[in-house]
C-alpha cells in the first residue's frame, strides 16, 4: 500500500469544497429509472445518458470524482473518445463500483448480503489500467420488525472490510458504503440507533482487518426518519442527529465522509448537508461532503427524457445541482 497515493487522491477528490457524482447505477437500477422516465432501456441509451453527464462543461469545478459502472468505464463518446479520457482531460478522478449487487442472505429472511469479493484482486488491477483511482462497495441494511440482525450486519461489514483491504493493497481508495435504507416507517431515533450500531461495527472490523483508516472514505446515509414515518423531520433534526451519530462512531483519523442521498429529494439532501455545515462548522474533524446519485442526477434525467434536443437544458440542471451541493459543503446554500 502506498499511503501517499491514497491520501493525495482523497485530498484531490474533495479539494475546493468539491464532492462526488455517483453515476454507477447497475443495469437493473438504471433501466428502472429509464423506464420511469419513459426512456428505452438499451445499452446505447445508457451510453448517451452517461455521455451527457460527463461532457457537461464546468462540472469539474464542483465534482472532484465520478463513480462509474463496469459498462460505463468501457464506453466511448459519439466521436470514439473513451469516457475515461474525457474525465481525465477535465481533471475529474475516475472511480468504479466494484460490488456485484445484493442477494438475499441465506438464513436471514428480509436481509441482504453484497456479492463481489471473488476475483476482486484481479478486477481492481484491470480497472486501474483503465484509470480508476477509487472504488465503491455498497452494503444495504434494512430497518424492519426484526431487522437488522447482528448476524447480517457482521456479514456485510466483514465483506466491506475485505473489499477495503484489497483496494488499499492496489493503491485504490475504497469508498465504503453501509447504507441504512430510508424505506420503512421507522423514526429518526431508530435510524440513529441502527446507523450508530452499523458504523461502530464497521470501525471495529476495520481495526481487526488492518485497514488504514487514513486511506478510506466512508459513505453513510444521513440519519433521517423512514419514508413512511408519521412525523417528518426538520432540517435541524437531520443535521443534529446525523452529526451526533457520526461524531460518536467515526474516528477523526478517517479523512472524509461523503453522503449518499438515499431517495431524499435533491432540495432536501442539499439543505440537510448545508445545515450540518451551518450548525457544526468548526466541530467536524473530517471532510463532510456528498456522493449523490439521485439528488444530483434526477432533474437532469427527467429533463433529458432520452431526447437529444434537451441535452443543453439537462446539462444546465446537472451543473446547477452539482454547484448547489458545493455551496452546501460550505454552509452557503440558498434555496431557490
Ligand atoms: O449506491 C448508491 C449511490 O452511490 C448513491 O445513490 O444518492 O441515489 O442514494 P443515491
Amino acid at each position: 500500500m502506498n499511503k501517499k497515493i491514497l491520501s493525495d487522491c482523497i485530498q484531490q477528490l474533495f479539494a475546493n469544497s468539491k464532492g462526488l457524482l455517483a453515476m454507477d447505477e447497475s443495469l437493473g437500477t438504471c433501466n428502472k429509472r429509464f423506464a420511469a422516465a419513459g426512456i428505452p432501456q438499451t445499452e446505447e441509451m445508457r451510453r448517451r445518458y452517461r455521455q451527457l453527464l460527463i461532457t457537461t462543461k464546468g462540472l469539474q469545478d464542483s465534482i472532484g470524482g465520478v463513480i462509474l459502472f463496469d459498462e460505463t468505464i468501457r464506453q466511448k463518446t459519439d466521436d470514439g473518445t473513451p469516457f475515461t479520457k474525457i474525465l481525465q482531460d477535465a481533471g475529474i478522478i475516475i472511480g468504479i463500483k466494484v460490488d456485484k449487487g445484493t442477494i438475499g442472505q441465506p438464513g436471514f429472511p428480509n436481509e441482504k448480503i453484497t456479492e463481489g469479493l471473488d476475483g476482486l484482486r484481479n478486477r481492481l488491477q484491470e480497472y486501474k489500467t483503465m484509470g480508476a483511482r477509487f472504488a465503491k462497495w455498497r452494503a444495504v441494511i434494512r430497518i424492519g420488525e426484526n431487522t437488522p440482525t447482528q448476524g447480517s450486519i457482521e456479514a456485510n461489514i466483514h465483506a466491506l472490510a475485505r473489499y477495503a483491504a484489497l483496494c488499499q493493497e492496489a493503491d485504490i481508495v475504497p469508498i465504503v458504503e453501509p447504507e441504512v435504507l430510508m424505506e420503512g416507517d421507522h423514526t429518526i431515533w431508530q435510524c440513529f440507533e441502527t446507523t450508530e450500531r452499523v458504523l461502530k461495527n464497521l470501525i471495529y472490523q476495520f481495526y481487526t482487518q488492518h485497514i488504514w483508516l487514513e486511506g478510506i472514505i466512508i459513505k453513510p446515509n444521513m440519519v433521517i426518519s423512514g419514508t413512511g414515518a408519521a412525523k417528518k423531520d426538520t432540517a435541524n433534526d437531520v443535521a443534529e442527529f446525523t452529526v451526533k451519530c457520526l461524531l460518536a462512531s467515526i474516528p477523526p483519523a478517517v479523512p472524509a465522509i461523503a453522503f449518499l442521498s438515499g431517495g431524499q429529494s435533491p432540495e432536501y439532501a442539499t439543505m440537510h448537508l448545508d445545515k450540518m455545515h451551518e450548525l457544526f462548522k468548526n466541530k467536524l474533524p473530517w471532510i463532510l461532503s456528498f456522493s449523490f446519485a439521485r439528488a444530483i442526477q434526477q432533474p437532469t434525467l427527467d429533463c433529458w427524457k432520452g431526447d437529444d434536443k434537451n441535452i443543453a437544458a439537462a446539462q444546465k440542471l446537472l451543473l446547477e445541482h452539482a454547484e448547489t451541493n458545493k455551496a452546501a459543503r460550505q454552509g452557503n446554500y440558498i434555496p431557490k
